[in-house]
């Protein structure tokens, strides 16, 4: 795994910054988080472990390791599924090719606001998705980070309309849906670890990626990235996910202080969200980003993927009437 040389970052302790524990008694448990630390997956493992270590006394905290130093976000479900890791932060969309039904919430454009992304990860459609997690992958989703739409970055030119994005080599994770959604948009993406995604950047093997305006800041992609595309194709989530086994070894008030600290670092991740994310869009702009919106209220990019991608991940995201489903709680 290689690292840009500015994002590595040490073990940080977070819990033990945050709450003086007697360190002989506590339990430890590893958390791995795939972004660099001071974006959404950060504030949202310091929180889970700050409050985590309040509910048990002081008895368990949890370490954090950030920016892929436990392995790419697919080897830490691997890692989890089998009980070697405790906790991992991530990607929704890098959790789907483990357990294809949660590829739900990485359908293009079917969340089209932060409110609706609460909707769908903490009503039924949320507690359907984590228990076919444990089924499918063997880890329990139990917090979510909020981190916005995923925009488009690239080094080379401003992005307005599908016939600028032809030529140009753009990063995507291992992501069935959103490969076929830059197929669908007259391009072959490059499917690409995250953990790798930097320094593919850095190196010119991409020209470009597509992820949340916090994300790229505290990934520093402004580095080597000029411009952004204001698309709105995927709301990122990004799961806190608990190694099934561990969990279930656990005694219930343990698992009880699990499941709260994760529900109020959600709470906690939406707010960070609508807080932070205008103040680091300006932030990327005064670093010298050049922001674009796509041409025609990005109507040609909704009209390919909808209509190329839909049909195409019925099947594995449990039938059409998944989507149908999640529609209609959206109001539509
Ligand atoms: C990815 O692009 O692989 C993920 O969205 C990165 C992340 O975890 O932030």
């Amino acid at each position: 795994m290689k690292f840009s040389k500015n994002v590595l970052m040490p073990l940080v302790t977070a819990a033990s910054l945050l709450v003086a524990a007697p360190a002989a008694l506590a339990e430890t448990f590893k958390m791995a988080v795939g972004d660099a630390a001071g974006g959404t997956q950060w504030e949202l493992g310091t929180t889970f472990a700050k409050l985590f270590q309040q509910k048990t006394g002081g008895k368990h905290k949890v370490d954090l390791f950030p920016n892929g130093q436990l392995g790419s976000e697919e080897d830490t479900i691997n890692n989890a599924a089998m009980g070697t890791l405790d906790f991992s932060i991530l990607a929704v969309n890098n959790i789907t090719p483990f357990s294809p039904t949660v590829g739900l919430l990485t359908m293009p454009y079917l969340i089209q606001s932060a409110d609706e992304a609460k909707k769908l990860t903490q009503g039924e459609i949320g507690k359907e998705l984590t228990d076919n997690t444990v089924r499918d992958a063997g880890v329990r989703i139990v917090g979510w980070a909020y981190s916005g739409f995923r925009v488009l970055t690239n080094s080379k030119r401003p992005v307005k309309t599908l016939e600028d994005l032809k030529g140009l080599v753009i990063r995507v994770p291992k992501n069935e849906i959103m490969i076929s959604s830059y197929q669908a948009w007259g391009i072959n993406p490059t499917p690409m670890s995250w953990s790798e995604t930097f320094t593919g950047l850095q190196q010119r093997v991409v020209d470009g990626q597509d992820n949340p305006y916090i994300t790229v800041s505290a990934m520093k992609f402004y580095e080597v990235q000029k411009y952004i595309t204001n698309i709105r194709y995927i709301f990122s989530l990004e799961p806190l996910v608990v190694s099934e086994q561990v969990f279930k070894s656990q005694k219930p008030e343990v698992q009880k202080a699990i499941l709260e600290a994760g529900q109020e670092a959600t709470e906690h991740s939406f707010k960070y969200l609508l807080e932070t994310e205008d103040k680091i869009k300006k932030d990327l702009a005064a670093r010298g980003m050049q922001i674009t919106d796509p041409a025609n209220g990005e109507k040609e990019w909704i009209a390919k993927a909808t209509t190329a991608v839909w049909p195409k991940f019925y099947k594995s995201i449990g039938g059409k009437e998944k989507l149908d489903r999640a529609q209609k709680v959206l109001g539509r």
